[in-house]
């Protein structure tokens, strides 16, 4: 046994809420519409379920299976977990580096999306946009807000970066008070609460018929036929399944590491079959049933359905920071609805920030012996200054390429390790056993061979097709206006130091626990 108590959940549905808070994010708000928008309404969700069925559920029961079996050996981490699985490997936990660096990567970023979302709706409730009503003027608010307007940068972020260190210091409370304490009863309080905001907002859209009298076939029937009317033309196109799977990894939180690092504080008896397939079904529900009912709908019966593609092209900030609010402007109540819109983003944003930080928090505690408040203390520290990337230099694509990196290119490499380390070397037969033990539900036998066969090779088609169709260009900044090389490259290099940093910190850790003589 460690020096200390290990973490863990106070109670089942503590954890369902947690893994479910930490899936239900500003994914589902604001790129699930954008995604489905942009890859053809109908055309998408045809893959985005096969998705769901052969690699989103199958993740989360395998994600929830090796954390368990990792806390058993006191390894809350993917280096650690990883390392359960196969002890006699020494390289396979500087894979598991993958798990702590993606999750921190994306936290840089969307902390930072997440104040937006502080500040917006305190600009709601104070009506600070309310006599904005063009598009144009929206959207320069907006640029002028995140410090874009070039010749006033310092005077112009001030805001913005007082609502950011807030977000922060909101964030490293709940981290502080630990699993139970903080996350756990946290995520018990925002996600009803998010859920409740979504429902009012999506009752208010759907009722709103055809808001323009002079054209009646913009109204919200159409506007939901956008999406669910099914269109098969589109099967054959790579991009719709390579965004549809992105968004399922993204939205569900799998393949990112956090999900593992969550179900290490479960006790060996817990369930995590019913749980896992719980948690999947609220994320869906938040974004399949309230998501979609909201942004699409609306954005369809104000501005038709050839703006609409427009729209999801300028992007999901656009989408939520300019075309949502200017919608809510046309209806009465429109700066409850618009403080609605934004706490919801909110709190669903936070639930999921603090899941990002988990792992890399819970490495500390784990491999250094270090107290959670230290841990929280250094963790807080490092990503704060890392975080001033995103702020100040938000325009020269950085967050865009850490978005690249963190919240797309390791997540399907991360779930492909995992998945095959699981099914393959770990065994499927084993595996299956450990997912089963204390289940209450039993999955159908078939999983056990889509987890074996079907998901990896998903996986791997899905990067052998980026290998092939966007590797050089990607790696050759073809894409990146010259203005912003040098940003690119800084990036890049910040990214592979804190890459470097983390795998010395696992060999030093490993050498720690030698010298200690504790279990590897
Ligand atoms: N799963 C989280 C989201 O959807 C990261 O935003």
């Amino acid at each position: 046994m460690g020096k200390k108590m290990r973490e863990s959940w106070g109670s089942r549905l503590g954890i369902i809420m947690a893994v479910a808070g930490s899936a239900v994010g500003l994914g589902n708000f604001l790129r699930f519409p954008v995604q489905a928008v942009k890859n053809g309404g109908g055309a998408f969700m045809i893959p985005y379920f096969v998705a769901l069925l052969l690699v989103g559920i199958p993740l989360m029961w395998v994600e929830w299976s090796i954390g368990r079996y990792g806390g058993g050996f006191e390894h809350s981490s993917a280096p650690g977990v990883f390392h359960s699985l196969w002890e006699k490997n020494r390289f396979i936990k500087y894979f598991g580096v993958i798990g702590i660096f993606g999750p921190l990567v994306i936290m840089i970023y969307y902390t930072y999306i997440e104040s937006w979302t502080l500040a917006y709706s305190f600009f709601s409730i104070t009506g600070k946009y309310s006599s904005i009503t063009d598009q144009a003027v929206m959207q320069s608010f907006l640029r002028g807000f995140q410090g874009l307007e070039r010749n006033e940068f310092f005077s112009s972020i001030r805001p913005a970066y007082l609502f950011f260190i807030v977000t922060f210091a909101v964030n490293m409370f709940v981290l502080k008070n630990g699993i139970k304490g903080g996350i756990e009863k946290f995520c018990k309080v925002a996600l009803p609460t998010l859920l409740f905001f979504g429902i009012i907002l999506a009752v208010r859209v759907l009722s709103l018929g055809a808001p323009d009298p002079s054209r009646p076939e913009w109204n919200v029937v159409n506007g939901l036929g956008y999406l669910w009317n099914p269109d098969f033309s589109e099967l054959k196109n790579a991009g719709v399944w390579l965004a549809a799977t992105g968004q399922i990894f993204f939205t569900l939180s799998v393949g990112i590491g956090v999900i593992l690092t969550y179900a290490s504080y479960l006790k060996k008896a817990d369930d995590v079959t019913l749980s896992g397939l719980t948690a999947v079904s609220m994320n869906e529900t938040a974004e399949v049933v309230i998501g979609s009912s909201l942004v699409i709908p609306a954005a369809f019966v104000f501005f038709g359905p050839m703006m609409i593609g427009q729209v999801a092209d300028s992007g999901a900030f656009n989408l939520g920071f300019v075309t949502m609010p200017l919608i809510f402007s046309r209806m009465p109540w429109s700066e409850f609805l618009g403080f609605l819109w934004f706490a919801l983003l909110f709190l669903a944003g936070v639930t999921s920030s603090v899941s990002l930080s988990q792992p890399a928090i819970a490495f500390l505690e784990d491999e250094f012996d270090i107290s959670r408040s230290r841990a929280v203390a250094i963790f807080g520290t490092v990503t704060f200054f890392l975080c001033h990337g995103a702020i100040f230099f938000l325009g020269k694509g950085v967050v865009d390429e850490l978005d690249f990196w963190g919240g797309t290119f390791c997540l399907v490499l991360f779930a492909t390790v995992e998945v095959i380390l699981f099914g393959w070397v770990f065994g499927i037969n084993k595996a299956w056993e450990e997912t089963h033990h204390g289940a209450d539900m039993k999955i159908p036998v078939i999983y056990k061979y889509i987890i074996k066969y079907i998901t990896p090779l998903f996986l791997m088609a899905v990067l052998a097709a980026w290998f092939f169709q966007e590797w050089l260009p990607i790696i050759c900044m073809e894409n990146v206006p010259e203005a912003d090389r040098n940003h690119i490259i800084a990036t890049r290099t910040g990214l592979w130091i804190i890459f470097l940093v983390l795998a010395v910190l696992v060999k030093i850790a490993w050498k720690k626990r030698k010298v200690k003589g504790k279990p590897l």
